[in-house]
């Protein structure tokens, strides 16, 4: 189990998760029952926090403790901010469970599911601008507020083209990594840039830490989508074989049209497949050398995330650099 290399960053994450859940939930107390209880629905099963944790460790790898404590309204806001696109992306991908329980527009209709994304996607932003009154200054502030604010553009334009590419074969690598680098390294760079941030960093540190999440990002996408074929449903919360239903173009599909028995592949792919054609479709890209090209391919996005952390000077806090690292390993060995 590759959990156990990374019990260090995991307790760490969990650690750093429960100060961030606890921000969050305070924000949210005062709004209608049914709107909190559908907005915290996700957030209360679980997640693994990995946003959060970026934020603060690259604040304290950076600039120690006390750019640590900054951090924390705009690591909470990295992660409502990430509950908001899980909410509408499982609408938008039609999935019933997620984190182990039904998604939330199941449990409490589309139409509350819309309303708890949009509060969400809301707060990420005013926690930032309040953090102004908890030891942000201005400068900081507006410099978190433009890095989410133009995650939250890239993600709806990667999301626009992940939906786009249901309905084509004609996906290259090339598009599909240009796609993940929107729809999830958006926010993951937001994430590592926020942390930059709040400890005052030099613009080209900002811009080193903006590239490790860009990267950790993409190999994190490319490790999703082979647990969306290979993984544990017990483990990863989700069911198998959902993205294979919808058509999606993932690393292992693109791969695998364009090198194996493209015909048979196509058909056994869509929503009218049975579960034996999706098991079978699986088989086929195995077969085909895709998963070893995925699994290749996180390798490289991980060690670019990493020498972009390696080509930093002299840091305040060298632990919380080495758990960087270890996230960006962890993000392609992780089973969950
Ligand atoms: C899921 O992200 C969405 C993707 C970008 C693949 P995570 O795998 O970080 O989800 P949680 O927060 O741990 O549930
Ligand atoms: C990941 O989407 C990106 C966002 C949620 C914006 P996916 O659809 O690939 O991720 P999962 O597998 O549902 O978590
Ligand atoms: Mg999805
Ligand atoms: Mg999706």
């Amino acid at each position: 189990m590759p959990d156990n290399r990374f019990s260090e960053l995991l307790e760490e994450a969990s650690k750093l998760g429960r100060v961030i859940d606890h921000y969050v939930m305070d924000a949210l107390s005062m709004y209608p029952q049914r709107l909190v209880d559908a907005s915290l629905h996700l957030f209360k099963a679980g997640g693994k926090r990995l946003r959060p944790t970026i934020t603060l460790l690259a604040a304290r790898m950076l600039g120690g403790v006390e750019a640590e404590m900054k951090a924390v309204p705009l690591a909470s806001a990295v992660e409502v901010a990430h509950t908001f696109t899980l909410i509408h992306d499982d609408i938008m991908d039609k999935d019933t469970m997620r984190r182990g329980v039904p998604t939330t527009h199941v449990v409490y209709g589309e139409d509350w599911a819309i309303l708890a994304g949009d509060l969400l996607h809301a707060l990420s932003y005013n926690f930032i601008a309040r953090a102004v009154s908890e030891g942000l200054s201005e400068e900081q502030a507006y410099r978190a507020l433009k890095a989410l604010s133009e995650a939250a553009v890239y993600v709806s334009r990667g999301q626009a083209l992940d939906m786009l590419f249901e309905t084509t074969w004609d996906v290259t690598v090339s598009d599909y990594l240009n796609m993940v680098r929107l729809k999830t390294g958006a926010l993951i760079e937001a994430a590592s840039r926020i942390g930059a941030v709040a400890a005052d960093a030099k613009k080209y540190e900002e811009d080193a830490l903006g590239l490790y999440g860009c990267f950790t990002g993409i190999a994190f996408q490319i490790r999703d989508d082979i647990l969306g074929v290979y993984g544990d449903p017990k483990v990863t919360g989700k069911p198998v074989y959902s993205d294979l239903r919808r058509g999606k173009k993932t690393i292992l599909v693109v791969y695998a049209v364009r090198e194996a028995g493209r015909e048979e592949l196509k058909k056994l792919i869509g929503p009218k497949a049975s579960e034996e054609d999706l098991k079978r479709a699986a088989k086929i890209i195995e077969e085909s050398g895709a998963l070893d090209y995925a699994n290749k391919m996180a390798k490289i996005y991980a060690s670019k995330a990493k020498e972009m952390l390696e080509a930093l000077g002299g840091v305040a806090d060298e632990r919380a650099r080495r758990l960087l690292l270890d996230l960006a390993d962890y993000a392609i060995e992780r089973d969950r």
